[in-house]
């Protein structure tokens, strides 16, 4: 697959994540507004890709605004603010931004340069979350269940945890990938068992509910997901769902492994309750593929993701170290330290 993410000299190019898998849609963006636009309606989504997607948007600002820092910091403003969780959105806004004062080419120089890295930091994740963990398991060939979608789409590679499966299955080292839908915008059903199955990935689908039942009745060996923003103790924001899959796996010994690059890590905030959980609208839950399926104006609770403490988290895997669960010192003070540099 091509890159998700890129720069065509006056616009940015991206797959429309709304119309897969039933159509292969090219979105060009050619202002910021329609760059936010795209990220809020989840056109452009996964972490990564918000975070080059918004970086792309403030080189288009100045690109449109050539000279005027003003306009260019309010749309980088209004950029960081499309969505909350994920801190990999502001974080990349800021670093574009920091270039402002050397000029537009400066800026879009520092976006593109943040395209490539994705590329390597996708590579370097995948590889060194297939060795994790093949050691942290026994069983070979290896049942993997993972959450949402965090693979080529949610990047601009080959993703983070899917990338992860993708080099274990190059490798001959998976049986079976059981995904969840991941109601309720279903970047599971739409956009991983897509991406599994272009890779020739063994896969079954499963609602959410029955992950923690899989994992219950010892159909998985390791859970391997994605993350939004992880915060100094190794707590870990990610999809709605992720929560549970966490618990079910610690109850029944399997590791819980969460892949994601530094620059979602937030030395910030010390722990997962300062993260602002993104809400979302109540029709998302209420109407099932554009039918009314509650009563109208039913009221809804529609978190888009949820936290999982470090307790629960095995290991976290970024482009250039593993944060691991250890007898005798807990990943919080096991992360703690290696955040300290
Ligand atoms: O709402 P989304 O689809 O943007 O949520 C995405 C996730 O929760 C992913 O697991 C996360 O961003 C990691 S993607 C590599």
């Amino acid at each position: 697959m091509e890159r998700t993410l890129a720069w065509d000299g006056s616009a940015v190019v991206a797959v429309d994540q709304c119309a897969l898998p039933h159509a292969r849609v090219t979105l060009r963006l050619t202002t910021p507004d329609e760059v936010i636009d795209a990220i809020k309606r989840l056109a452009i989504r996964g972490a990564p890709a918000i975070g080059v997607a918004g970086a792309l948007g403030v080189a288009l600002s100045a690109h449109l605004n050539d000279g005027d820092e003003d306009a260019v910091r309010a749309d980088a403003r209004r950029i960081a603010d499309a969505r909350p969780t994920a801190v990999n959105l502001s974080w990349a806004v800021r670093r574009v931004l920091e270039r402002l004062p050397e000029g537009t080419k400066a800026l879009l120089d520092e976006a593109l340069l943040m395209v490539d890295e994705d590329v390597r930091t996708n590579r370097a994740m995948a590889a060194l979350a297939a060795e994790t963990v093949l050691r942290l398991t026994d069983r070979r060939p290896l049942r993997i269940l993972t959450h949402c979608n965090t693979g080529s789409l949610a990047t601009v590679a080959i993703g983070t945890a899917l990338g992860g499966i993708k080099a274990l299955a190059e490798s001959g080292h998976v049986a079976e990938v059981i995904a969840d839908e991941t109601r309720p915008l279903l970047q599971g059903a739409r956009l991983t068992a897509w991406e599994l199955a272009e890779a020739g990935i063994p896969y079954r689908l499963c609602v959410d509910s029955a992950g923690p039942a899989a994992i219950a009745t010892g159909l998985v060996d390791v859970v391997m997901v994605g993350a939004d923003r992880i915060t100094a103790n190794g707590d870990v924001a990610n999809k709605i769902g992720t929560y549970s899959l966490a618990v079910a796996a610690a109850r029944s010994g399997i590791p819980f492994v969460v892949v994601a690059p530094e620059s979602t890590v937030d030395e910030s905030i010390p722990d997962g309750s300062g993260i602002v959980i993104e809400q979302r609208a109540a029709e998302e839950v209420t109407a099932f593929g554009g039918s009314q399926v509650a009563l109208p104006g039913t009221p809804v609770f529609n978190p888009a993701f949820d936290v999982t403490p470090n307790d629960l988290v095995t290991a976290i895997v970024t482009e250039r170290r593993v944060i691991e669960q250890r007898p005798g010192a807990e990943l919080a003070e096991v992360a703690r330290g290696l955040y300290r540099r």
